[in-house]
């Protein structure tokens, strides 16, 4: 298969963007070029590491270390991946952040934090993209089934995640000019650093794991996925 195409995802080093990677990398998909961001830490070396060495189609890895709460570094990250891909087909804005919170507990700088790395960030991406001519087969937004249902002690995630799905209808609307597709994946619990954070007691081995999401996001690449209505997407177990 031709591997001409670019991927650029955030959140790559763990949980579901590493195993979509992980996908990604092992798959004859026609991605030759993958766009990887996320801050820099040992996870996320250590992945590149592995994958460099596992490498059965010669994908080029290309990683971007920043912090996406930074939108001035965004911007310019952006800027550099546009630079070095010479474009992007598939976007998938996958990071996430949450520090759960009873209501009276919860700082409003806590919430302008999740607000950025959940909702500002996938439209800075996308708006910075489309500034520098970028055409987009592809967005797979990474909401949550906390963004279609609100969750006690999850305020501001499940806030950030409903405007995220709002946001990909309007994606996907205004953005259909441009042949471009827009899905919005809500996520049941899956077995991640993120869902330990939200559910401390739950066994992991009882939920859905991230190989399962990053399965879902292959798929959406296929011509068959161009079927279904792709608008909320709930992927769970
Ligand atoms: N796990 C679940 O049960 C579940 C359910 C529904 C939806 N989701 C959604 O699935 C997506 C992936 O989450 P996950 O469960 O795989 O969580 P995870 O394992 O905690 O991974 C989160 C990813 O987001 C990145 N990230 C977080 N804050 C960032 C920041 N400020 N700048 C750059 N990158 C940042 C992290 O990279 P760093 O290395 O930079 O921290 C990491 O790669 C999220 O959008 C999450 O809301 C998860």
């Amino acid at each position: 298969m031709m591997t001409n195409k670019t991927l650029l995802l955030t959140g790559a080093s763990r949980g579901i963007g590493a195993a979509t990677v992980r996908r990604f990398v092992s798959a004859d998909n026609g991605y030759g070029q993958l766009a990887l961001l996320a801050r820099a830490s040992d996870d996320f070396d250590q992945l590149i590491k592995t994958l460099e060495a596992d490498n059965p189609h010669n994908k080029t890895l290309l990683p971007f270390e920043v912090d996406l709460g930074d939108t001035e570094a965004l911007i310019d990250t952006v800027a550099a991946v546009h630079r070095a891909t010479g474009g992007v087909d598939m976007l998938v804005n996958n990071a996430g952040y949450t520090a759960p919170a009873a209501i009276q507990q919860s700082e409003l700088a806590d919430f302008e934090r999740t607000m950025s790395v959940n909702l500002y960030a996938p439209f800075i991406l996308v708006r910075e993209l489309l500034r520098a001519g970028n055409h987009f087969d592809l967005i797979v937004n990474i909401a949550s089934t906390a963004g279609l249902h609100g969750r006690a002690g999850w305020l501001t995630y499940s806030a950030s995640k409903a405007a995220l799905i709002n946001m990909s209808e309007v994606m996907k609307e205004e953005l259909k000019i441009y042949g471009t597709r827009v899905a919005c994946l809500a996520p049941g619990r899956c077995a991640t650093a993120l869902r330990s954070k939200l559910a401390p007691e739950e066994d992991p081995s009882t939920i859905m794991q991230p190989e399962h999401v990053a399965q879902i996001v292959e798929f959406l690449t296929t011509d068959a996925s161009r079927l279904i209505d792709s608008e909320r997407l709930v992927v769970k177990l």
